[in-house]
């Protein structure tokens, strides 16, 4: 009897962390619509593929809203040149002190590399960008691209390696974003006036259309119905009020593994390309989350 104890918690435990009600689909119109042009989308069963043209691009964006847990996308970027393209995959909530976790990828010209910039946007603030190149090449296969999202992180992943971790520091007085919901976004556009190589490459719309193709899509989070009150929603989506308990709430998640922090310092260490923490040009002192960093 004493051995049955535990193992009889355990799956309790099992039971009401599956219970909590949350969304999750590889299917692409279960859970997302297309924002805007309608006849840039091309469907081939599983494949959602976006293009890019010089009359349009296209993107896609979730139906619902959710708070905290855990949105992935597996993408195909746009192969041979695309230069001057940008592809995004972000998270966003609305309104001019909107929190926003973005994935963009700047195209190249034939054979050059991709870049992965990702930002952080807090109250409508955001200059935290960082960028790296890939360990593998983008436009060949489908890679995953998710963000996780709890109280005490939000952390970007690209095939379940950790790229980067922005760590709620509001102990420390930097604001986190924890109290909007937000919209699961992509979208592929021309910005040839920046993203390739500076801005000094500019779009060859000789080679258009260029395609982003996806698959795989899911979320895993807090629905929040735009139905529901704000600080309804919220209350709903937090673990710490009451019987609910969220997978993403778990204490595993609040940092990084071992296993984790280790595959991150070697993201860092090797395709790391720009840090808005070690920019002191533009940022003479040290922003207070970057500082963390350094431990
Ligand atoms: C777009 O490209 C096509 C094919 O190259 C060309 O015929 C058309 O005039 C272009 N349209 C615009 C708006 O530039
Ligand atoms: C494009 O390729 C050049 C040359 O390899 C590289 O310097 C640059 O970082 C790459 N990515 C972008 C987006 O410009």
């Amino acid at each position: 009897m004493a051995i049955a104890l535990p193992k009889m918690s355990v799956l309790l435990c099992f039971c009401v962390l599956v219970m909590v009600g949350l969304v999750s689909s590889a299917r692409f119109d279960e859970l997302f619509q297309p924002s805007w042009a309608l006849d840039h989308f091309i469907y081939e069963g599983e494949l959602l593929k976006l293009k890019l043209d010089n009359y349009s691009g296209s993107g896609f964006q979730s139906k619902s809203k959710y708070m905290f847990g855990k949105v992935t996308v597996q993408i195909k970027l746009v192969e041979g040149d695309s230069a001057g393209t940008v592809t995004a995959f972000y998270m966003s909530s609305d309104g001019p002190y909107h929190n926003e976790f973005d994935f963009e990828f700047l195209g190249n010209t034939t054979g050059e590399p991709y870049l992965v910039q990702t930002n952080v946007y807090v109250n409508g603030v955001g200059n935290r960008e960082q960028r790296l190149n890939l360990w593998f090449d983008p436009t060949k296969d489908f890679h995953s691209y998710s963000i996780l999202w709890n109280q005490h992180q939000v952390v970007f992943l690209v095939d379940e390696t950790p790229i980067r971790v922005h760590t709620n520091m509001e102990s420390k007085g930097v604001p986190f974003p924890k109290d909007q919901a937000m919209g699961v976004y992509s979208s592929i556009w021309n910005a040839d006036d920046w993203a390739t190589q500076g801005g000094r490459v500019k779009t060859d719309w000789s080679h258009a259309p260029f395609i982003a193709s996806y698959k795989g899509f899911e979320i895993d989070g807090c629905e929040c119905p735009v139905s529901v009150a704000a600080a309804d929603n919220a209350k709903k989506c937090s673990s710490s009020n009451g019987e609910k308990r969220y997978w993403w709430d778990e204490p595993t998640l609040s940092e990084l593994s071992l296993h984790q922090s280790h595959q991150l310092l070697w993201v860092k260490a090797n395709h790391m390309v720009y840090d808005y923490c070690s920019d002191t040009a533009r940022f003479p002192v040290t922003p207070v989350e970057c500082q963390h960093h350094h431990h």
